[in-house]
């Protein structure tokens, strides 16, 4: 087992290139085996999430191989209609496996994913819609058996939460289905937007994308395609804090500036100033951050609670009380009680976090139990008076591509051990 030894309170200075957005790259994967031919996704981060993704490709009969950031994709229909439960285990993203796996060969067979215990993670509003479509669904200790007897057929699907997974799940059933599907109430987060654009890419007829209301004609068939996975907002987000925490001024490149329009103004509100030239972001930190009041997260184009483990690490060292109120996922504040251990003063109460600032954090041995919550403490990390041991670091790398590699060419003192 790794783990992350930083000697904190460096400054960070240089220009850093954001890796290719997870979420958007774990669907698209899965999008390759309603393709016939060679899809070529460049700017496809090279993390333990995507590589088992690549590992259910190749289980189910698709080539896939890896040449630097590039990711090669070659299905010419798929042999088998089922995932081993070792396989679906390693992530949450291998969900859209269902409904793609179902709509290439009419029915699957796989056990529910994995994923980091942020919280309950239901599939009901997946299950829910793919049955809308035409599938029968038998659920079974832990096993989804999937049949489409009649093949899949479009219908009007409302989906009373914009789940970003079932949007994704219904886009993948729904372009080679027969007729039209239309979605209301899908998620618009920018990595739905990058699927569609995918699909479209190789064939697929969907429109809507990024807006709550998706149109999708299905086609009858969809061959390979180039596509670029969009730049990741949430590493986007935690080097903001990086640079944040430290009181550093560094140049993020190749980012979408509105992927973070939610994002940046928090962080302007905790003192920080930002310069957008083009695809690169400019970071200038104050000496101590502001507390930032009030922070909510929502679904996109709200802020991202994938973001709220890394601000709330920049909020405990912030001057003032900020309080985060955590609306996606019950389960989201269990960096709290290690963050506590470097002295941050946080309460915690269902799904309330109030942070009250302290001047200093203190270096001390730490353990992630979830991704994001890995991001929060490396951060914190970062500004501690003296040496943070990081333990859990297997959770960092299923989202954060050589991220002590990053930092250290930024100027931070990590090291993996
Ligand atoms: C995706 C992201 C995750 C991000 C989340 C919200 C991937 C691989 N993961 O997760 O990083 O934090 O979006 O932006 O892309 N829900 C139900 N029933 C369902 C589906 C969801 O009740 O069938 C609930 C969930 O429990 C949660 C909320 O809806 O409370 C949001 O979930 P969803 O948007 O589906 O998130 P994921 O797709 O799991």
């Amino acid at each position: 087992m790794s783990k992350l030894t930083i000697t904190g309170q460096k400054r960070l200075s240089g220009a850093t290139e954001v890796q290719g957005a997870k979420n958007s790259a774990l669907p698209i994967l899965a999008a390759t085996v309603l393709t016939r031919g060679e899809s070529v996704l460049y700017h496809c981060p090279d993390l333990t999430d995507v590589e088992a993704s690549l590992q259910i490709l190749r289980w189910l009969g698709c080539k896939a191989q890896r040449e630097g950031s590039t990711v090669l994709v070659q299905c010419d229909g798929i042999s088998r209609h089922d995932i081993p439960d070792g396989l679906m285990r390693k992530n949450r993203g291998s969900l859209t496996f269902l409904g793609a796996v179902l709509a290439a060969v009419g029915k699957v067979r796989l056990s529910l994913p994995g994923g980091c215990e942020i919280g309950l993670r239901p599939i009901d509003l997946h299950l829910k819609a793919l049955r809308r479509l035409g599938a029968v669904i038998k659920e079974r200790r832990g096993w989804l058996d999937c049949r489409a007897p009649h093949g899949l057929k479009g219908a009007a699907v409302t989906l009373p939460f914009p789940s970003v997974g079932a949007t994704e799940d219904i886009m993948l059933a729904a372009c080679t289905a027969s007729g039209t599907t239309t979605v209301t109430n899908a998620a618009r987060e920018p990595e739905i937007r990058d699927l569609a654009d995918y699909l479209n890419r190789c064939g697929a007829k969907i429109s809507g994308a990024g807006s709550s209301e998706l149109v999708i004609d299905g086609v009858q068939a969809l061959h390979g395609a180039e596509h670029a996975v969009i730049p990741d907002r949430i590493v986007a987000a935690t080097l903001v804090t990086c640079a944040a925490m430290t009181g550093s001024d560094i140049t993020l490149k190749g980012v979408v500036h509105s992927h973070l329009r939610a994002v940046l103004p928090v962080f302007e509100d905790a003192g920080c100033r930002f310069e957008a030239a083009g695809n690169e972001l400019r970071v200038f930190s104050p000496q101590r951050l502001h507390s930032m009041k009030i922070v909510r997260t929502m679904p996109y184009p709200g802020f991202p609670t994938d973001a709220q483990a890394p601000l709330l690490a920049a909020a405990t060292v912030a001057d003032g009380t900020t309080v985060f109120m955590e609306n996606i996922f019950e389960n989201r504040f269990r960096h709290a009680a290690e963050l506590a251990r470097m002295g941050a003063d946080i309460k915690t109460e269902g799904k309330f976090a109030v942070v009250e600032g302290v001047p200093r954090l203190y270096g001390a041995s730490v353990e992630a139990v979830d991704l994001r919550g890995a991001a929060a403490l490396l951060s914190a990390g970062l500004c501690a008076e003296g040496v943070t041991e990081l333990d859990g670091v297997r959770y960092l790398e299923r989202g954060y591509e050589r991220f002590e590699q990053v930092l250290s060419a930024l100027g931070a003192d990590v090291k993996k051990i």
